[in-house]
């Protein structure tokens, strides 16, 4: 499943629009029905505008009507592993369980697993809100 993901977040970050940054990266998920959701980064003149990766995948996987996120694979046109934002970690956490695996891989197929609880520790959800 992890290499199906690559290929998908490895072709995503050839279409991901970065003219700006030049900084191409590429996202897939995996639902609870096992079906994969890639993304792409979506810059914009207006620089603060941008939208990563992780959220196009993420937006993807919502309109699909899937609700959970249970692996991530993220990939980029950098030579270092990119590991997700803090914006697009909390963004993740939301549909995630902590205990996810999050895959950072380079183009060249090298790879780190990480989890969604070592990426954001102590976070912040539905559970601090007051009902
Ligand atoms: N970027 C992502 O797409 N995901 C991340 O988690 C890190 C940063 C994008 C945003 C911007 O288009 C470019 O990388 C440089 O920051």
């Amino acid at each position: 499943m992890n290499d199906q993901m690559f290929q998908l977040a490895k072709a995503a970050v050839k279409n991901a629009y970065a003219p700006y940054s030049n900084f191409h990266v590429g996202a897939c998920l995996r639902a609870e029905n096992g079906e994969l959701y890639a993304g792409c980064n979506v810059e914009n003149a207006s620089y603060s505008l941008v939208l990563c990766a992780e959220s196009s995948a993420i937006s993807a996987l919502i309109s699909a009507g899937q609700k959970k996120i249970k692996e991530v694979v993220i990939t980029s046109s950098g030579e270092m592993l990119c590991p997700p934002c803090g914006a697009c970690r909390q963004r993740l956490y939301e549909l995630a369980d902590g205990n996810i695996p999050v895959h950072l891989y380079t183009m060249g197929g090298e790879f780190k697993t990480l989890h969604m609880n070592e990426l954001l520790p102590h976070p912040f959800g539905s559970v601090n809100l007051d009902k």
